[in-house]
């Protein structure tokens, strides 16, 4: 059985946008851009990995709508998430007189997105970009809400814009040629929104997890689709993150320092996440925030899914938690952490750098 399209709209008056979650959709992407009312010049901004799987099938909707194609290739990779990939993109544009009514198209994962965003966001202060992501990670979360940017070399994502896309164009079918660790690290997000906003798909995620790891379309229809709405949701509340946004890194704020104390290599965002996820919730515990019995299923959730949720052993939480002094979230002294209340619901808390170190140590 073919799963149904859903749609869920990002509430943002004259910026509101469409997320379609479908499978095998990219065929119909061309006059659904189209119904968006995007003008004739696109251009589709790709990797050299994704465009021999899926360049084809887009450009070929985009031409059969009308629209007037152009590809640019971006090197793939994290390493290329700076102002050179941006700069070539610009090149490119203003070589094929690309005016404010063109449209640029990211088919690709979350450095594709952020990269094309960014240049979109900038190019003639500003034209219409489509979110294309290929990867659950970015399907999830980066190319919903209008979070463009590269990285400076001595921190991620330091230079960006908010731009909100026209468009997020999601295929399910696409993650089946994802490597499986990447499948299951961005599972890590899709846990989150159950943990921060929805009880009913943290327990849809208990008992359908063995078909979403068989990546069975229906089920990640739904699960993609819910963790969307959740996002879009917090997004039209909190565009700019002044205050209700933060809670999206719910388990971030370990999950980054850890990425960052190993140097990006030893995780993936998700795997750091997942063991944030789950830090944040024994810590949550022990604030008396959350119940113990939630604080195991979130644990038990994530072993399951086949994800970290361990600190490892030769990482000190002291070391840790320098990494998240520096960290933009430090306010007062204090670091602004998130806390479970139980499943389904957060809230924000102030804990001093020690209490923390403290608090990691004693979930050893
Ligand atoms: N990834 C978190 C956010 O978009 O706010």
């Amino acid at each position: 059985m073919t799963p149904s399209i859903r749609t869920i709209d990002v509430d943002l008056a004259d910026r509101s946008y469409a997320i379609c979650v479908g499978e095998k959709n990219l065929a119909e992407l061309g006059p659904a851009m189209r119904r968006s009312g995007l003008g004739n010049k696109a251009a589709i901004v790709t990797d050299g990995n994704i465009a021999g799987l899926y360049l084809k099938p887009v450009e070929a909707s985009l031409r059969q709508a009308g629209f007037e194609t152009s590809v640019i290739f971006l090197p793939a990779g994290e390493e290329h998430k700076n102002l050179d990939a941006v700069a070539a993109i610009y090149d490119r544009l203003v070589a094929a007189r690309f005016e404010r009514g063109s449209t640029l198209v990211a088919l690709g994962g979350g450095v594709v997105g952020d990269v094309t965003g960014f240049a979109a966001a900038s190019y003639l202060r500003g034209i219409s970009y489509v979110q294309v992501p290929t990867t659950l990670l970015a399907q999830v979360d980066s190319s919903v809400g209008g979070k463009t940017g590269v990285n400076h070399k001595e921190g991620k994502n330091l230079i960006g814009a908010f731009h909100q896309p026209r468009l997020v164009w999601i295929d399910v079918a696409v993650l089946r040629s994802l490597p499986k660790r990447e499948v299951v690290a961005g599972l890590a997000e899709v846990i989150k929104y159950g943990v921060i906003a929805d009880a009913a798909l943290f327990r849809r995620l208990e008992e359908k997890l063995d078909d979403i790891l068989k990546l069975d379309s229906a089920m990640l229809t739904e699960v993609v689709a819910a963790s969307c709405a959740i996002k879009a949701d917090v997004v039209a509340k909190d565009e700019r993150e002044s205050d209700l946004r933060a809670v999206l890194n719910f388990g971030h704020t370990v999950g980054h320092a850890l990425e960052a104390l190993t140097g990006y290599e030893t995780f993936l965002h998700g795997e750091a996440v997942a063991i944030g996820m789950v830090q944040a919730a024994a810590i949550s515990v022990a604030e008396g925030a959350c119940d113990r019995e939630s604080f195991e299923r979130i644990r038990r959730l994530v072993v399951r899914a086949g994800l970290p949720a361990e600190i490892p052993a030769d990482v000190s939480p002291a070391e840790l938690v320098k990494h998240m002094e520096v960290d933009k979230k430090s306010a007062g002294g204090k670091i602004k952490f998130i806390l479970c209340k139980g499943i389904g619901a957060t809230r924000f808390h102030a804990l001093a750098p020690g209490e923390i170190v403290a608090r990691l140590e004693e979930s050893r």
